[in-house]
């Protein structure tokens, strides 16, 4: 494994390789679990080369506690790539490699993606979202960009800011990696205390239970359903649920034979805020 920390050494490297065009970029923001894993995994088995990235970016944080809670974790992340493959390279910058001049955010038109479920609560997060990725695009010039479907709505703004901006690149979208209990992977469960993380596990029992629902109910009925059920549990305080088509993310008022819905999530465990969603046809 090779770790660089500056543009210039990782530009330099990737300029002398070979396999230019045949280049694999996990994103990411350390802290890194099982679903990272896949995704690297997935990255090693399709590309000559993968360059994984490194790097908490503080423009996406609309919280400042969240931000200074978010748990960096390089050591262990290091050995976790290393055990899925010798040859990766990490970029793991610091600050000012990334944000030069202003440590603040590009503004983008994503169409609407962006002002719904996650955009809505967490104000100014996709545009930190997509000034982090342009950049990483740009300087790493992938064939292929990995990005896991947990943070849905996420990946389609990646493949509009891609649309938008002409950026030639395969954006790769990963299934969801689940714990045992069918807890979504994430860096935040860390957070969660032992009895805590089993009892999240809700979550997705419950996002289950709507899929099954929607085959037969409305919408409404199922997110006023699945609403009723946080109201009644005594530790999960339910933010928004919603469904939505999968290409507009706008919520959904009449349903239609041949259109696909996904349900979307985010939930307070303690102070950890979760998302999760599901395919619901
Ligand atoms: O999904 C994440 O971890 C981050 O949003 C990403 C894509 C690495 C950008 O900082």
């Amino acid at each position: 494994m090779l770790l660089i920390k500056t543009r210039k050494q990782l530009k330099e490297h990737l300029w002398a390789l070979d396999k230019k065009d045949d280049l694999g970029l996990v994103p990411t923001m350390g802290a890194l679990h099982i679903g990272h894993a896949a995704l690297i995994q997935r990255a090693v088995a399709e590309n000559s080369v993968v360059v994984v990235s490194i790097f908490v970016n503080p423009t996406q944080f609309n919280n400042p506690e969240d931000l200074k809670n978010y748990p960096q974790t390089l050591t262990a992340d290091l050995e976790i790539i290393g055990n899925i493959a010798k040859d990766i390279i990490v970029f793991a910058p610091h600050i000012q490699e990334m944000y030069t001049e202003k440590v603040k955010s590009e503004s983008y038109d994503f169409d609407g993606l962006d002002k719904v479920m996650e955009g809505a609560f967490r104000a100014g997060h996709f545009d930190g979202v997509g000034t982090i990725v342009e950049a990483l695009l740009t300087l790493v010039k992938p064939t292929r960009a990995y990005f896991g479907e947990k943070d849905f709505q996420q990946l389609q703004i990646i493949k509009k800011l891609t649309e938008i901006r002409n950026i030639p690149v395969e954006i790769i979208g990963c299934p969801i990696v689940r714990e045992a209990n069918g807890l979504a992977y994430s860096s935040r469960n860390e957070r969660l205390s032992k009895s805590m993380r089993e009892k999240a596990s809700f979550i997705y029992r419950t996002l289950k239970a709507a899929k099954k629902k929607f085959g037969t109910e409305s919408a409404i009925n199922v997110k006023e359903w699945v609403k009723k059920q946080f109201e009644q549990h005594p530790d999960l305080k339910l933010e928004y649920i919603e469904i939505t088509p999968t290409n507009t993310l706008k919520p959904v008022l009449r349903k239609y034979k041949n259109i696909k819905y996904r349900a979307f999530i985010a939930v307070y465990a303690e102070d950890v805020r979760l998302i999760d969603n599901i395919a619901l046809n």
